[in-house]
Protein backbone atom coordinates (compact mmCIF):
# COMPACT_ATOMS: atom_id res chain seq x y z
CA UNK A 1 0.00 0.00 0.00
CA UNK A 2 0.98 3.32 -0.85
CA UNK A 3 0.11 6.35 1.67
CA UNK A 4 -0.10 9.49 2.15
CA UNK A 5 0.38 12.00 5.32
CA UNK A 6 -0.53 15.05 5.81
CA UNK A 7 0.29 17.62 8.42
CA UNK A 8 0.19 21.67 8.84
CA UNK A 9 3.80 21.24 9.37
CA UNK A 10 7.05 18.85 10.80
CA UNK A 11 5.02 17.62 13.41
CA UNK A 12 3.82 14.53 11.62
CA UNK A 13 7.18 13.24 11.01
CA UNK A 14 6.18 11.66 14.74
CA UNK A 15 3.38 9.94 12.94
CA UNK A 16 5.82 8.90 9.88
CA UNK A 17 8.39 7.28 12.85
CA UNK A 18 5.26 5.28 14.11
CA UNK A 19 4.75 4.10 10.57
CA UNK A 20 8.11 2.98 9.28
CA UNK A 21 9.09 1.36 12.84
CA UNK A 22 5.91 -0.85 11.98
CA UNK A 23 6.82 -1.56 8.22
CA UNK A 24 3.74 -1.15 7.04
CA UNK A 25 3.34 0.85 3.56
CA UNK A 26 5.49 0.09 0.58
CA UNK A 27 5.93 4.19 0.14
CA UNK A 28 5.37 7.04 2.14
CA UNK A 29 4.34 10.43 0.55
CA UNK A 30 4.27 13.15 3.08
CA UNK A 31 3.48 17.01 3.16
CA UNK A 32 3.49 19.67 5.43
CA UNK A 33 2.17 23.13 5.15
CA UNK A 34 5.25 24.94 6.28
CA UNK A 35 4.65 28.24 4.57
CA UNK A 36 0.95 28.59 6.42
CA UNK A 37 1.87 26.16 10.00
CA UNK A 38 0.62 26.74 12.82
CA UNK A 39 -3.05 25.34 11.75
CA UNK A 40 -3.87 25.16 15.86
CA UNK A 41 -4.77 29.20 16.09
CA UNK A 42 -7.02 29.82 12.79
CA UNK A 43 -10.47 29.37 12.23
CA UNK A 44 -12.49 26.37 11.02
CA UNK A 45 -13.00 27.83 7.46
CA UNK A 46 -9.03 28.35 7.20
CA UNK A 47 -8.40 25.01 8.21
CA UNK A 48 -11.24 23.51 5.88
CA UNK A 49 -9.71 25.18 2.90
CA UNK A 50 -6.08 24.49 3.59
CA UNK A 51 -7.33 20.59 4.50
CA UNK A 52 -8.71 20.24 0.96
CA UNK A 53 -6.05 21.89 -1.16
CA UNK A 54 -3.65 19.75 0.21
CA UNK A 55 -6.45 17.16 -0.78
CA UNK A 56 -5.88 18.08 -4.06
CA UNK A 57 -2.08 17.87 -3.47
CA UNK A 58 -2.25 14.55 -2.63
CA UNK A 59 -4.21 13.54 -5.67
CA UNK A 60 -1.30 13.73 -7.55
CA UNK A 61 -0.12 10.77 -6.33
CA UNK A 62 -1.41 7.18 -6.69
CA UNK A 63 -2.22 7.02 -3.20
CA UNK A 64 -4.09 4.11 -1.12
CA UNK A 65 -5.11 5.76 2.13
CA UNK A 66 -4.43 9.59 3.30
CA UNK A 67 -3.65 9.89 7.08
CA UNK A 68 -3.99 13.50 8.66
CA UNK A 69 -1.23 12.97 11.33
CA UNK A 70 -2.44 16.72 12.23
CA UNK A 71 -4.71 16.55 15.02
CA UNK A 72 -6.41 19.78 14.56
CA UNK A 73 -7.38 18.85 10.98
CA UNK A 74 -8.57 15.97 11.95
CA UNK A 75 -11.10 17.90 14.14
CA UNK A 76 -12.41 19.98 11.18
CA UNK A 77 -11.65 18.66 8.63
CA UNK A 78 -12.11 14.88 7.82
CA UNK A 79 -15.51 15.18 6.94
CA UNK A 80 -15.04 17.46 4.05
CA UNK A 81 -11.96 15.68 2.95
CA UNK A 82 -13.89 12.03 3.09
CA UNK A 83 -16.76 13.48 0.91
CA UNK A 84 -13.67 14.62 -1.93
CA UNK A 85 -11.35 12.17 -1.78
CA UNK A 86 -11.19 9.27 -3.88
CA UNK A 87 -9.00 7.17 -1.23
CA UNK A 88 -9.81 6.75 2.39
CA UNK A 89 -8.77 9.54 4.81
CA UNK A 90 -8.35 8.58 8.29
CA UNK A 91 -7.60 11.13 11.15
CA UNK A 92 -5.91 10.57 14.73
CA UNK A 93 -8.63 11.69 16.85
CA UNK A 94 -10.74 8.46 16.70
CA UNK A 95 -7.66 6.23 16.67
CA UNK A 96 -6.56 7.95 20.05
CA UNK A 97 -9.75 7.49 21.37
CA UNK A 98 -10.00 3.82 20.89
CA UNK A 99 -6.13 3.99 22.17
CA UNK A 100 -7.61 5.98 25.28
CA UNK A 101 -10.44 2.86 25.87
CA UNK A 102 -7.95 0.06 25.47
CA UNK A 103 -5.85 1.51 27.86
CA UNK A 104 -8.26 2.29 30.65
CA UNK A 105 -10.89 0.04 32.42
CA UNK A 106 -12.40 2.65 35.09
CA UNK A 107 -14.37 4.97 33.46
CA UNK A 108 -13.71 7.72 36.63
CA UNK A 109 -10.14 7.69 35.26
CA UNK A 110 -8.55 11.10 34.98
CA UNK A 111 -7.81 12.09 31.49
CA UNK A 112 -5.81 14.61 30.34
CA UNK A 113 -6.23 16.08 26.80
CA UNK A 114 -3.09 18.34 25.23
CA UNK A 115 -3.67 19.78 22.26
CA UNK A 116 -3.82 23.08 20.31
CA UNK A 117 -6.20 26.28 20.77
CA UNK A 118 -8.41 25.01 18.09
CA UNK A 119 -8.48 21.09 18.78
CA UNK A 120 -9.86 21.89 22.12
CA UNK A 121 -12.53 24.66 21.03
CA UNK A 122 -13.62 22.40 18.83
CA UNK A 123 -14.57 19.55 21.32
CA UNK A 124 -13.72 16.55 19.18
CA UNK A 125 -11.75 14.53 21.57
CA UNK A 126 -14.26 15.66 24.37
CA UNK A 127 -17.22 14.43 22.52
CA UNK A 128 -16.09 11.19 21.75
CA UNK A 129 -14.53 10.41 25.20
CA UNK A 130 -18.04 11.70 26.71
CA UNK A 131 -19.19 9.22 24.35
CA UNK A 132 -17.00 6.60 25.50
CA UNK A 133 -18.63 7.04 29.32
CA UNK A 134 -15.52 9.13 30.69
CA UNK A 135 -16.27 11.25 33.25
CA UNK A 136 -13.20 12.83 34.44
CA UNK A 137 -11.55 14.64 31.27
CA UNK A 138 -9.95 17.71 31.65
CA UNK A 139 -8.73 19.46 28.62
CA UNK A 140 -5.66 21.72 28.28
CA UNK A 141 -5.00 24.02 24.94
CA UNK A 142 -1.17 24.46 25.18
CA UNK A 143 -0.31 25.74 22.45
CA UNK A 144 3.18 27.09 23.42
CA UNK A 145 4.69 23.68 23.87
CA UNK A 146 5.08 24.18 19.50
CA UNK A 147 6.96 26.67 19.07
CA UNK A 148 9.50 25.63 22.19
CA UNK A 149 9.48 21.87 20.39
CA UNK A 150 10.19 23.47 17.23
CA UNK A 151 13.22 25.10 18.99
CA UNK A 152 14.22 21.50 19.89
CA UNK A 153 13.98 22.00 23.77
CA UNK A 154 12.81 18.67 24.31
CA UNK A 155 13.55 19.04 28.45
CA UNK A 156 14.71 21.75 30.29
CA UNK A 157 14.08 25.17 32.43
CA UNK A 158 11.82 26.55 29.92
CA UNK A 159 9.52 23.38 29.04
CA UNK A 160 9.49 23.16 32.57
CA UNK A 161 8.07 26.29 33.86
CA UNK A 162 5.38 25.91 30.67
CA UNK A 163 4.64 22.78 32.06
CA UNK A 164 3.82 24.24 35.42
CA UNK A 165 2.19 27.49 33.77
CA UNK A 166 0.31 24.19 32.63
CA UNK A 167 -0.58 22.01 34.65
CA UNK A 168 -0.21 23.66 38.27
CA UNK A 169 -4.21 22.98 38.65
CA UNK A 170 -4.67 19.96 36.75
CA UNK A 171 -6.13 16.75 38.78
CA UNK A 172 -2.84 13.99 38.62
CA UNK A 173 -4.00 12.24 35.12
CA UNK A 174 -4.47 8.61 35.08
CA UNK A 175 -3.94 8.80 30.71
CA UNK A 176 -2.76 12.12 29.01
CA UNK A 177 -3.42 12.74 25.14
CA UNK A 178 -1.32 13.89 23.13
CA UNK A 179 -3.39 15.37 20.89
CA UNK A 180 -0.81 17.18 18.80
CA UNK A 181 1.58 15.89 16.22
CA UNK A 182 4.30 17.65 18.24
CA UNK A 183 3.76 16.57 21.50
CA UNK A 184 5.39 13.07 21.35
CA UNK A 185 8.91 14.89 21.11
CA UNK A 186 8.56 15.61 24.87
CA UNK A 187 6.13 12.89 25.99
CA UNK A 188 9.30 12.10 28.83
CA UNK A 189 9.22 15.20 29.86
CA UNK A 190 5.53 15.19 30.56
CA UNK A 191 5.42 11.83 31.97
CA UNK A 192 8.27 12.39 34.43
CA UNK A 193 5.86 16.12 35.57
CA UNK A 194 3.15 13.60 36.18
CA UNK A 195 5.69 11.00 38.19
CA UNK A 196 5.35 8.71 35.18
CA UNK A 197 2.37 7.59 36.69
CA UNK A 198 -0.01 8.18 33.03
CA UNK A 199 -0.42 6.10 30.28
CA UNK A 200 0.32 8.39 27.34
CA UNK A 201 -1.49 8.26 24.39
CA UNK A 202 0.61 8.60 21.04
CA UNK A 203 -1.59 9.63 17.70
CA UNK A 204 1.39 7.35 16.00
CA UNK A 205 1.16 4.45 18.05
CA UNK A 206 -2.77 5.06 18.12
CA UNK A 207 -2.89 5.36 14.35
CA UNK A 208 -0.56 1.67 13.74
CA UNK A 209 -3.20 0.00 16.32
CA UNK A 210 -6.29 1.43 14.00
CA UNK A 211 -4.40 0.83 10.56
CA UNK A 212 -3.89 -3.16 11.75
CA UNK A 213 -7.69 -3.44 12.94
CA UNK A 214 -9.03 -2.16 10.01
CA UNK A 215 -6.60 -3.16 6.80
CA UNK A 216 -4.85 -6.06 6.01
CA UNK A 217 -1.26 -5.97 5.83
CA UNK A 218 0.32 -9.10 4.31
CA UNK A 219 3.98 -7.85 4.15
CA UNK A 220 6.35 -5.62 5.89
CA UNK A 221 8.35 -3.17 4.15
CA UNK A 222 11.81 -2.49 5.64
CA UNK A 223 13.11 -0.01 3.03
CA UNK A 224 9.81 1.86 2.26
CA UNK A 225 10.18 4.51 -0.90
CA UNK A 226 9.80 8.24 0.86
CA UNK A 227 8.93 11.31 -0.24
CA UNK A 228 8.81 14.74 1.74
CA UNK A 229 6.97 17.63 0.25
CA UNK A 230 6.19 20.92 1.92
CA UNK A 231 4.61 24.39 1.04
CA UNK A 232 7.94 26.49 2.04
CA UNK A 233 11.24 25.59 2.52
CA UNK A 234 10.91 21.68 1.54
CA UNK A 235 14.94 21.51 2.39
CA UNK A 236 14.51 21.77 6.16
CA UNK A 237 11.82 19.32 6.53
CA UNK A 238 13.93 16.76 4.75
CA UNK A 239 16.77 17.54 6.83
CA UNK A 240 14.74 17.75 10.02
CA UNK A 241 13.32 13.92 8.05
CA UNK A 242 17.10 12.76 7.93
CA UNK A 243 17.58 13.83 11.85
CA UNK A 244 14.18 12.41 13.79
CA UNK A 245 13.74 9.43 11.56
CA UNK A 246 17.58 9.15 10.32
CA UNK A 247 16.26 8.07 6.49
CA UNK A 248 17.52 9.02 3.29
CA UNK A 249 15.44 11.37 2.06
N1 LIG B 1 -0.09 19.70 13.66
C1 LIG B 1 -0.83 20.45 14.65
C2 LIG B 1 -1.73 19.49 15.44
O1 LIG B 1 -1.46 18.30 15.55
C3 LIG B 1 0.08 21.23 15.58
C4 LIG B 1 0.78 22.40 14.91
C5 LIG B 1 -0.19 23.44 14.38
O2 LIG B 1 -0.79 24.20 15.17
O3 LIG B 1 -0.34 23.48 13.16
O4 LIG B 1 -2.74 19.90 15.95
Amino acid sequence: MKVGVFDSGIGGLTVVKSLLEHQLFEEIIYFGDTARVPYGIKDKNTIVRYSLEALEFFKNFDIDLLITACNTVSAYALEEMRSQAPFDVIGVVEPGIIATQNALDDKHSNILVLATQATINSKAYETLLQRADFKNITSKATGLFVPIIEEGLFEGEVLQSVMTHYFKEVPCPDAIILGCTHFPLISQTIGSYFGHKATLIHSGEAIVEYLEAHYKFEKKFSNPKLKFFASENPEALRAIARDWLSVET
